[in-house]
Parts: C-alpha cells; sequence; structure tokens
C-alpha cells in the first residue's frame, strides 16, 4: 500500500480560496480515474454528540457557500437542525489529493430547491417523493411500491411539485484546507482560515 507521492508541490494558492476550489475541482472532474469529482464526504454532530457521515454530491458554489440538497428529515437534516457546523472533504486520492473544509450549513431558499429540482430527470424527482430518507423501511417492496405510487399521480411528462420534505443546504465555510501529497510524506498543506464568514482569510501552512 506504500507509495511515493506527487513530484508537483503546491508553492502558492490564489487569495480567494473559492477560486482555488474550483480550479482543483475542474481538474479533477477532467482526470477520469476521479470518479464523481463532486462527490463529497458531509460529517455532521447530531443529539448526545452522535457524530455521523456520508457522501452527498457538491451541485454549486455560490453565494459564499457549497450547495448539496437532501431530504430535510433525514438524520443529517436533524442533525444540523441541532449543529449547524460541518465538515465536508472531497478525497481526490488518483491525483493524491484532499480539500477538507468545515463550515456552517443551512438551508438554501425554497426558489433555489424548486430551481433545481426542476432541473432533475423525472425518476430523481419521483424518488424524492417515494423516500422517507433516514427512516426504518420494512422491504424493499414498500419502497417500489411507494415509488410507483407517485408515478401514477405524477406520470412521466407531467410537473412533479417540489416535496415539501426536500431541499438544499448551503455549507459557508470558515476553514478550507489543501492537501497536496509530496515524496517522503513531506506533503503540502495550505489553509484558509477566518474568524467569521465576513472577515478576511488568512493563508497558513502547516506541517504535514
Ligand atoms: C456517490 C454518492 C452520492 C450521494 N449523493 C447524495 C446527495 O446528493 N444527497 C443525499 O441526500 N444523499 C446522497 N447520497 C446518499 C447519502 O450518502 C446517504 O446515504 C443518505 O443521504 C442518507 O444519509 P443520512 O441518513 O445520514 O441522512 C449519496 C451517496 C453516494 C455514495
Amino acid at each position: 500500500m506504500r507509495r511515493s507521492y506527487g513530484e508537483v508541490g503546491l508553492e502558492s494558492l490564489p487569495d480567494d480560496p473559492f477560486v482555488a476550489f474550483s480550479g482543483w475541482l475542474a481538474e479533477a472532474a477532467s482526470v477520469p480515474a476521479v470518479v464523481e469529482a463532486n462527490a463529497m464526504v458531509l460529517s455532521t454532530l447530531g443529539d448526545e454528540n452522535q457524530i455521523s457521515t456520508r457522501t452527498v454530491l457538491l451541485k454549486d458554489i455560490s453565494e459564499g457557500g457549497f450547495t448539496f440538497f437532501t431530504n430535510y428529515t433525514s438524520r443529517k437534516a436533524r442533525a444540523m437542525e441541532l449543529n449547524e457546523q460541518v465538515t465536508l472533504l472531497f478525497p481526490w486520492f488518483a491525483m493524491e489529493r484532499q480539500v477538507s473544509i468545515s463550515g456552517i450549513a443551512e438551508k438554501v431558499s425554497e426558489q433555489e430547491s424548486a430551481d433545481y429540482f426542476r432541473t432533475r430527470p423525472w425518476s430523481s424527482q419521483i424518488g424524492a417523493w417515494a423516500s422517507h430518507q433516514s427512516s426504518p423501511l420494512s422491504s424493499r417492496e414498500e419502497l417500489e411500491q411507494r415509488f410507483a405510487g407517485a408515478s401514477q399521480k405524477w406520470p412521466e411528462g407531467s410537473t412533479v411539485p417540489v416535496p415539501p420534505h426536500w431541499g438544499g443546504y448551503r455549507v459557508t465555510p470558515l476553514e478550507i484546507e489543501f492537501w497536496q501529497g509530496r515524496y517522503s510524506r513531506l506533503h503540502d498543506r495550505l489553509r484558509y482560515e477566518r474568524t467569521n464568514t465576513t472577515s478576511d482569510w488568512i493563508i497558513t501552512r502547516y506541517y504535514p
């Protein structure tokens, strides 16, 4: 499992971490070995200090944050209701890179969720109605039946309403760290940090 990492270093990054991130995301998306470059691991802290973690897809970078969509009654949503602090991790192993982000999660507007919902394929829209995400399910059949029921109600080609329990979250970062693997485990780590969402970013290099 032991490999020597990249010869290409991380000398400096743009002042704006969103510019830096967008550049890395575009590079990751162009590397065939990176599957789902926009997949990110979201960790939340819920009731009784229960940490939970799962993958979600980054769908937008705007208004100073990273947006994903999910079910508002899911376990992750319940955790973010209690504790808006979350982390996001992009593990781009094939490029010997990772970006880790910590920040504050907030729901996006209903309009923004609706706008994105409209772009989803019909089957995904119906799937959002069929799933009580994170609730116990008695059998696979029950899920298929719920999908069939919603399909009858809103056949393909009709307008599927946005489920009230579905929408987006935007994570506004307070820290964004770029990690580049290097030889002899002398990896490069550059971290942007700020004390609140309106203050200036400070970039610090950390020991690997
Ligand atoms: C590659 C990948 C992408 C995923 N994208 C999403 C997503 O964008 N939104 C979502 O709600 N779940 C997504 N999931 C499913 C979640 O990882 C998770 O199983 C689900 O959201 C329930 O999580 P929770 O019970 O912790 O709330 C994805 C899973 C994988 C493996």
